[in-house]
């Protein structure tokens, strides 16, 4: 199911990506790294060339992948509703074994302990929403900018009710300004049911993310890269309400000789 928000009613520093086949974008040229489906050649030629300046770029991004997994394994235990922010483009099904493909609604159907399982997936990307709402059957997808927490609360309390949910946000908020991320985290401590919880998965800051970020800056059209330490993440999470946050790396060598990517996972209690 598609829900679509009302252009009407956003203000205009909420942003919805229109199809666009003549540039690359931020959701296209991410499942160009891992996948490469539903991308075209002006996304792959982009990816490639990200490489160029940053040759790791695809383990970093199958990094995020296999966290997606594993933040949907350490909620699962505690919520059965999830809400995958920053969705992007469904992975590949005739690769859902591979676990950096799994959807959210696949790796909590592994791990949940029991009750039926809800999704909301939220992009502002049209082909990402589209897509999404097409392929994750069962699923909710939101086409809407994740700042955009009236909205996605809204759509996250219609679909989910009043039970504890877990937001996952892999490679996402580090697509934001820290005011943005602030902004909302903070929404979403004072909107969400108690007990919910924050999983994110976040790019760390080295010389070499910070020129990924700034050859990212100039080859992804309206997207920026901010990579934050572990430690700069914490803070920003604390001074936006959560309970508490817990910070952890995945190992050196992922499943499938995958090379670990400077990337960390934080999950918060909001
Ligand atoms: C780097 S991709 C990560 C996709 C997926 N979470 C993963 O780990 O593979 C970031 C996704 O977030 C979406 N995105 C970026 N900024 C957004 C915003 N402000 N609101 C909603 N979606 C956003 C992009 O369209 C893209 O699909």
């Amino acid at each position: 199911m598609l829900k679509l928000h009302e252009e009407a009613q956003q203000p205009p520093h909420y942003h919805r990506v229109p199809f666009e086949l003549g540039a690359p974008n931020a959701a296209r040229v991410w499942s160009a790294l891992i996948g490469p489906k539903d991308t075209f050649q002006h996304d792959r030629d982009t990816a490639e060339m990200l490489r160029a300046t940053y040759p790791d770029l695809r383990q970093l991004a199958l990094t995020h992948r296999f966290l997606h997994d594993s933040l949907v394994y350490n909620t699962a235990d505690a919520v059965t509703s999830f809400v995958d922010l920053g969705a992007g483009l469904p992975p590949n099904p005739s690769r859902s074994q591979r676990l950096v493909d799994r959807t959210t609604e696949e790796s909590a159907g592994r791990y949940a302990a029991g009750g039926s399982i809800r999704v909301v997936t939220v992009d502002h990307d049209e082909v990402a929403a589209l897509y999404n709402a097409a392929l994750r059957s069962g699923t909710v997808a939101l086409h809407a900018d994740v700042r955009d927490t009236h909205t996605v609360l809204t759509t996250c309390d219609e679909h989910l009710g009043d039970e504890p949910r877990a937001y996952v946000m892999t490679a996402l908020a580090e697509l934001l300004t820290a005011d943005d991320l602030g902004a909302l985290v903070s929404d979403l401590v004072q909107g969400s049911p108690p007990g919910s919880l924050l999983a994110t998965s976040h790019t760390d800051d080295t010389p070499e993310t910070a020129a990924l970020a700034a050859a990212w800056k100039d080859a992804v059209p309206g997207s920026e890269m901010f990579p934050r330490t572990s430690d700069r993440l914490a803070a920003l999470l604390d001074a936006s309400g959560v309970k508490e946050s817990r910070t952890y790396k995945p190992q050196p060598m992922l499943p499938g000789k995958l090379r670990r990517g400077p990337v960390y996972a934080t999950i918060a209690t909001l």
